[in-house]
């Protein structure tokens, strides 16, 4: 397997194998890491992290990655660059290509992402656009595999809204590695239905299924991982707050679909998640809303049954084995 000099954009351009081989490789690494070997095999190697929205797993994880192999990091925070606003994309593609041997984008449109790894002539990462989140694809799916052994046949239901980053990335995810997914949202938060269509024809060679469906208790019945992500993404107006609490309030995961669920079921959620009070927002939204949590209860959160934390932590395994792959020249 040789994906030296790739991009990582979205799962859509990777095929099942590259995507099981990245899953391998960031278990690897995190056994390495684990037994305390060091490997600073990109050590020379310098990488940018433009992040036009805030971040906290995304960029430690890089950072720390980065370090773990050796390599120099510079953060360019939302306010500190040119990127956009005095200077184009393709320019500052041009540039960082010239300075560093790898580039992170976070942002709002898929296009800026594609368009900077056009230009660039190094590797590109997208680290979240408001259409794919492919870096948290590969920690998902590792997580997966450690609690329940295995991903092809996994039945994996998506809560909440199934238009954006997560649930598109989820599904495609899960059509690549043969899961079935179930997209559990009412009608209007249902994924792009050219998006649908290209996830079922993927489906049809892998064995994986696709299914929107609008009842809960028919979504969750025998599920594996009920995933749930936050009803407002950055860069959406706050207020969209009131009709989300309102439309998906229903959809949200609790104690009566976790116990519909499989008996091993997990529960999994990118983060950051509103599961209480204790956030700036949370707590906005529960004195205006008079609710208590969002997406997911504290009770499902703390659960024994929740994996955040390990998802969490395997983004940085999977973070690493992806600059790992586009950026070693050989496997060592
Ligand atoms: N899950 C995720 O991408 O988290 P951050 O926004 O903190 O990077
Ligand atoms: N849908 C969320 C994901 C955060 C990791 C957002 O875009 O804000």
């Amino acid at each position: 397997m040789n994906l030296k000099g790739r991009s990582f954009l979205k799962l859509l351009d990777y095929t099942t194998e590259e995507i099981e081989y990245l899953i391998d490789l960031a278990a690897k690494l995190k056994a390495q890491k684990k037994a305390g070997i060091v490997n600073k095999c990109l050590n020379g190697k310098n990488i940018a992290l433009i992040f036009e929205k805030t971040s906290t797993r995304t960029r430690c994880s890089f950072e720390v990655a980065a370090s773990d192999l050796g390599m120099g990091c510079t953060y360019l925070d939302p306010s500190g660059s040119q990127i956009g606003k005095k200077e184009s994309i393709a320019d500052t593609a041009r540039v960082l290509g010239r300075m560093f041997d790898g580039i992170e984008y976070r942002g709002y449109g898929q296009e800026i992402v594609e368009e900077l790894a056009e230009y660039a002539g190094v590797p590109v990462w997208n680290g979240l656009t408001n259409e794919f989140h492919p870096t948290q694809m590969i920690a998902d799916t590792l997580t997966i595999r450690e609690h329940l052994g295995h991903l092809k046949g996994v039945r994996f239901v998506y809560m909440g809204d199934a238009r954006y980053n997560m649930a598109n990335s989820l599904m495609v995810t899960c059509a690549k590695l043969g899961m079935h997914f179930t997209a559990c949202a009412p009608k209007a938060y249902f994924p792009n239905a050219e998006l649908v269509e290209t996830c079922r024809a993927i489906a049809a060679e892998t064995g994986a299924s696709i299914t929107l469906e609008e009842d809960v208790m028919k979504a969750t019945k025998d599920a594996q991982v009920i995933y749930t992500d936050v009803w407002v993404s950055m860069g959406e107006p706050d207020e969209v707050w009131e009709t989300r609490i309102r439309e998906l309030g229903p959809y949200q995961v609790n104690k009566a679909c976790m116990d519909n669920a499989a008996k091993d079921v997990i529960f999994m959620h990118c983060l950051p998640a509103f599961h209480d009070l204790k956030t700036k927002i949370g707590a906005q939204m529960g004195e205006k809303f008079g609710i208590t949590e969002m997406e997911v209860t504290d009770e499902v959160f703390e659960s024994d049954r929740s994996v955040v934390f390990d998802e969490a932590e395997n983004r940085m395994h999977s973070i690493k084995a992806i600059m790992y792959a586009t950026l070693m020249d050989e496997e060592q």
